[in-house]
């Protein structure tokens, strides 16, 4: 079934939406090989309408194009919610179930080859991970249609420039099960 995009546009099934500016739904192609799920908009989404627009995302696509050769534009960028949490706080359980099914519509509108979970949130509620990140970080898991990978947060590698290194490796391997025949 197709995302209905104008009822997702105007959801109120959870409190997130009584804050939000704009309810931040994804961006990128519908054929793309590579979907990325972070956690939440935080501030700049939240006015701009877009994922990952701000710092975090500036340091988290120029790892991309570096390591797996892709462009902003040719990956759908998504999160597990759609709508800031205030202070930009970890979503709650109720809100990560009731935004649920509109991530699970987009994953099977988009078939990706590829989905980079990005940070711990998304690792839990993509890959269904309940380690920590560094022990899930880099690992493909081989789910029902698609391959999925975690990486670090951007937003940990600004604090910790150390991580860099660690998200070019795990990008490494979505690059290599993007070209896997
Ligand atoms: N952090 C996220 O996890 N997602 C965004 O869209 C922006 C910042």
């Amino acid at each position: 079934m197709a995302l209905d995009v104008a009822a997702l546009s105007s959801c109120t099934k959870c409190r997130l939406s009584q804050s939000r500016t704009r309810v931040v739904i994804g961006t990128g192609p519908s054929d793309a090989a590579l979907l990325l799920v972070g956690e939440a908009p935080g501030r700049h989404e939240d006015e701009g309408g877009a994922p990952f627009i701000g710092r975090s995302g500036q340091l988290l696509f120029a790892l991309i194009e570096e390591v797996v050769g892709l462009k902003r534009d040719q990956c759908y960028v998504t999160n597990t919610v759609k709508c800031r949490p205030p202070g930009n706080r970890v979503p709650a359980r109720d809100e990560l179930d009731a935004c649920r099914p509109w991530l699970t519509e987009q994953l099977a509108d988009l078939a990706p080859r590829v989905t980079l979970a990005v940070g711990l949130t998304a690792a839990r509620e993509v890959l269904g991970a309940t380690l920590s990140m560094s022990a899930v970080h880099g690992r493909a898991r081989h789910l029902a249609e698609h391959t999925g990978i975690a990486t670090y947060h951007p937003a940990a590698a600004l604090r910790d420039p150390a991580l860099v290194a660690v998200m070019r490796e795990d990008l490494a391997v979505v690059r290599a099960f993007l070209e896997a025949p």
